[in-house]
C-alpha cells in the first residue's frame, strides 16, 4: 500500500473507514497510523486545514468532531471512524459566509492566513455552545490556537462580530473607526 509520500508500505493492509465529512459520507482504506489531518488533506483533498507543528500545539489543524473542536493532527484517522466531521470547507452556506468567516473579513481577523482556518473552527466550536461569550470566554476558547501575525486583538473581535450576527443584533463598530480629526 502505498503511503502519504507515495512509498510502498510493508505494514500490513489497510484498514476501513467511514466518516461524514461536511455532510457527505465518505469511506476510505487507511494504513493504521494515518493522522486525522493527513486523511482530510491527502486522501480527501480537503487542504483548507493546515498542518504546523504536528505536535497538538498551533491549532491550525483544528476541525469539529462531534461538534467538539479537536485538533486533527492529535488523532489517527481510524479513531475519527464514525464520526460526524466538519472542517472549514463545509462552514458556509454555498455562497453565504458562515457569520464566523464574515467576522474575520470585516474585523481583519488574520494576516498571512495560516492559522485562519483553525481560528475558525475553534470559534465554530464555541459559538454554536454559547451566543455571548465574554471576551475571556473567547480567548479561553481560542488559546489553542497560535497566531504569529495578528496579536490576537482582530481575532477576538471577529468574534465577538460573529456572536452578534448569529443573536440576530448589529456587530459593534469596528474599534479604528475614530472620529476625532485634528483641526
Ligand atoms: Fe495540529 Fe499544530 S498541526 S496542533
Ligand atoms: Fe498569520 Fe495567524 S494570521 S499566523
Amino acid at each position: 500500500m502505498a503511503d502519504r509520500f507515495g512509498k510502498v508500505s510493508d505494514e500490513e493492509d489497510g484498514l476501513k473507514v467511514s466518516m461524514t465529512i461536511n455532510g457527505r459520507e465518505v469511506s476510505d482504506d487507511v494504513e493504521p497510523r494515518t493522522l486525522l489531518v493527513h486523511f482530510l488533506r491527502e486522501n480527501q483533498g480537503l487542504t483548507g486545514t493546515h498542518v504546523g507543528c504536528e505536535t497538538s500545539y498551533c491549532g491550525a489543524c483544528t476541525v469539529l468532531m462531534d461538534g467538539k473542536t479537536v485538533k486533527s493532527c492529535t488523532m489517527l484517522a481510524v479513531q475519527a471512524s464514525g464520526s460526524d466531521l466538519t472542517t472549514i470547507e463545509g462552514v458556509a452556506d454555498g455562497e453565504s459566509l458562515h457569520p464566523v468567516q464574515e467576522g474575520f473579513w470585516e474585523r481583519h481577523g488574520l494576516q498571512c492566513g495560516y492559522c485562519t482556518p483553525g481560528m475558525i473552527m475553534s470559534a465554530v466550536g464555541l459559538l454554536e455552545e454559547n451566543q455571548s461569550p465574554s471576551e475571556g470566554e473567547i480567548r479561553h476558547a481560542i488559546e489553542g490556537n497560535l497566531c504569529r501575525c495578528t496579536g490576537y486583538h482582530n481575532i477576538v473581535k471577529a468574534i465577538e462580530y460573529a456572536a452578534s450576527r448569529i443573536r440576530g443584533e448589529e456587530p459593534a463598530a469596528p474599534d479604528w473607526n475614530h472620529e476625532e480629526v485634528s483641526a
